[in-house]
């Protein structure tokens, strides 16, 4: 029988500002979503808090894209937006672009990842949540994880892993997809994923026979709503051990953090942090951007756990670095690289700020700015 795991996120509203959730809105999603389970429409669920953001983690058996599920998250978040307005959370609703259920999430506001699989006779699996960045931070852990020796040993020493794995790439411009062999077309694949503000991991099958292996939530709200209205805040499953990475070689990566896109106002590179559940609230010039790591072992489509699994000492100097790093940038201001060029800020009223400005640019080639004697700029 097949079992299929859906992560379905939303921002529904934040407490205070865009950190963190009230725990009254909370509540209601997850009492919609238990009504589910409570009906059949889901076997389990697990809610998840990372920053401004909730996550639905469901096991169900009606495949990927099921409308009746999605339309249970749907409801959830619907319903927890009520709450959420009643208490004057900051943008409530705010990923909620639709006015009505029409049968898929996709496109309507809320991140989605969902993968289909026979449980084995162990499957562990790691729900990454990240708030305050985009789905293209999965980038280069997903590159770790799946294709490099010097962090999976795994991809040495397992010979049920040693043949690789096949990415599944997006070009969030265009929507086109690609699928990269590795390690055959490893410099193929990097060419790509290294291009983090355009191209963007969809999900990672392994080669030998082409089970799914890891899923990530791929939406751009800033093209589904035609402009920017919140960073599209991720959700990543990885399936681990016996033929997959094991659950710390999936985590490794986060030991060693890196810079994405993201921060305040959507606007700003800054280092992905990975903390325990109860430290994912990013205050700090609304961030550094936050990764939490929930682990579960799913049993007869039942969700055992979460487990919080950056909640350990040796991710303190993760931690560390990333304050260092967020120190660094912070320096600069609004200075780019801390701030992300033009073309990248989408989130933006900063258009407004240049038209207003744009009739006072003269070619510089013919004039030079004049000034009347109480330093006007003259006509
Ligand atoms: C970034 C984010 C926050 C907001 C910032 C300004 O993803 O959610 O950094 O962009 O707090 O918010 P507004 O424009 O709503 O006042
Ligand atoms: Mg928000
Ligand atoms: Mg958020």
């Amino acid at each position: 029988m097949k079992l299929t795991l859906s992560v379905i996120k939303a921002d529904i509203g934040g407490f205070v500002g865009h950190s963190s959730v009230h725990k009254d809105v909370l509540a209601k999603v997850r009492e919609v979503a238990e009504e589910g389970k409570d009906k059949g429409i889901i076997r389990d669920v697990s809610v998840l808090v990372c920053g401004d953001d909730i996550a639905l983690v469901m096991t169900h058996t009606k495949g990927v894209d099921s409308s009746e599920v999605h339309e249970l998250a749907w409801n959830a978040f619907k319903e927890g937006t009520e709450v959420a307005k009643k208490l004057k959370m900051y943008g409530a609703g705010q990923d909620l672009l639709a006015e009505a259920f029409s049968g898929n999430v996709k496109g309507m506001g809320p991140g989605i990842a969902e993968m289909e699989f026979v449980e084995r006779k162990s499957e562990p699996v790691i729900v990454f949540f990240a708030d305050k960045t985009s789905p293209s931070a999965w980038n280069l852990p997903l590159y770790e994880m799946f294709a490099d020796p010097m962090n999976t040993a795994g991809l040495v020493i397992d010979p049920s892993m040693h043949e690789g794995f096949i990415f599944d790439v997006m070009d969030a411009y265009t929507g086109m997809g690609i699928q990269l062999k590795t390690p055959e077309e490893l410099y193929d694949l990097l060419v790509f994923i290294g291009a983090t503000s355009r191209y963007v991991v969809r999900a990672v099958y392994r080669k030998s026979d082409g089970e799914i292996a890891a899923a990530a939530s791929t939406q751009k709200l800033s093209f589904m709503a035609g402009r920017y209205v919140g960073k599209d805040d991720p959700v990543l499953i990885v399936r681990a051990q016996s033929g997959f990475p094991a659950v710390g070689e999936v985590l490794e990566p986060f030991a060693r953090p890196w810079l994405v896109e993201g921060w305040m106002r959507g606007s700003h590179t800054g280092p992905l942090m990975p903390v325990a559940f109860k430290n994912a609230k990013p205050t700090r010039f609304d961030g550094p951007p936050r990764v939490i790591a929930a682990g579960y072992q799913i049993a007869d489509g039942y969700l055992i756990g979460p487990s919080d699994l950056f909640d350990d000492p040796a991710f303190d100097h993760a931690r560390e670095e990333c304050n260092k790093m967020a120190n660094i940038l912070r320096r600069q201001g609004i200075f780019e690289p801390h701030r992300l060029p033009p073309e990248e800020m989408e989130y933006t009223t900063l258009p407004k700020v240049l038209e207003k400005l744009k009739d006072r640019f003269k070619l510089v080639e013919t004039e030079r700015p004049k000034f009347s004697s109480e330093g006007e700029i003259a006509e």
